[in-house]
């Protein structure tokens, strides 16, 4: 039954990347943001550019956890000149966003693997500067262990960004409303 939960919860991405690249699609995320990045979460343009201002140069290799189907991370790529690896669940998503990145020029600088970020990433210790997550933790189980296992990917003043669309409270039992 868990299983069966679980699974209908990734079909949701699935049906969202195979809708990917469509005239609808696109003109739906420009009336909402403006510009369609291609983003399946919720950051806007400023967000975007601010997150590009933290990578700062183009010797920043940069993790990008959760990807989705890569438009946000090669916007990154291209404003930036970092190096990004992506890493998503979704095969649709990440096939996607492979082909983006050679039609783009970027397939030196950019690279995904389909990959469940639940379990250990398949990454070296201090692989890299920098481990951005936008919009994807609610969906990864334990935030207290990911943002630990995260850490041992970054090199020593590495940074991590993370963004989350779900906020959990949990409140005590004195503050239980009535
Ligand atoms: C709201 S979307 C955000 C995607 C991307 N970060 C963006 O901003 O466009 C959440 C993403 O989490 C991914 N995801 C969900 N569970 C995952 C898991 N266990 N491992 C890797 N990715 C997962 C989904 O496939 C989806 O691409």
């Amino acid at each position: 039954m868990a299983e069966d939960r679980i699974h209908h919860r990734f079909e949701f991405y699935s049906a969202q990347y195979a809708r990917l690249g469509t005239d609808t699609a696109a003109e739906i995320w420009r009336e909402v943001y403006g510009e369609d990045l291609g983003q399946q979460g919720w950051r806007t343009l400023d967000e975007q550019a601010q997150i590009a201002e933290l990578i700062g140069t183009s010797s920043c290799d940069v993790l990008d956890i959760a990807c989705g189907s890569g438009g946000p991370s090669l916007a990154l790529v291209a404003s930036t000149g970092c190096k990004l690896t992506g890493v998503d669940i979704e095969a649709p998503g990440i096939e996607y966003a492979q082909r983006l990145a050679l039609e783009r020029g970027l397939a030196d600088r950019a690279h995904f693997v389909v990959c469940d970020c639940r379990n250990r990433l398949p990454f070296e210790d201090e692989s890299f500067d920098f481990a951005v997550c936008i919009d994807a933790i609610s969906h990864l189980g334990d935030r207290f262990a990911a943002l630990s296992a995260w850490s041992r990917l970054l090199r020593p003043g590495g940074r991590l960004l993370f963004t989350d669309s779900v906020v959990l409270t949990l409140l005590a039992p004195d503050h239980r409303r009535q």
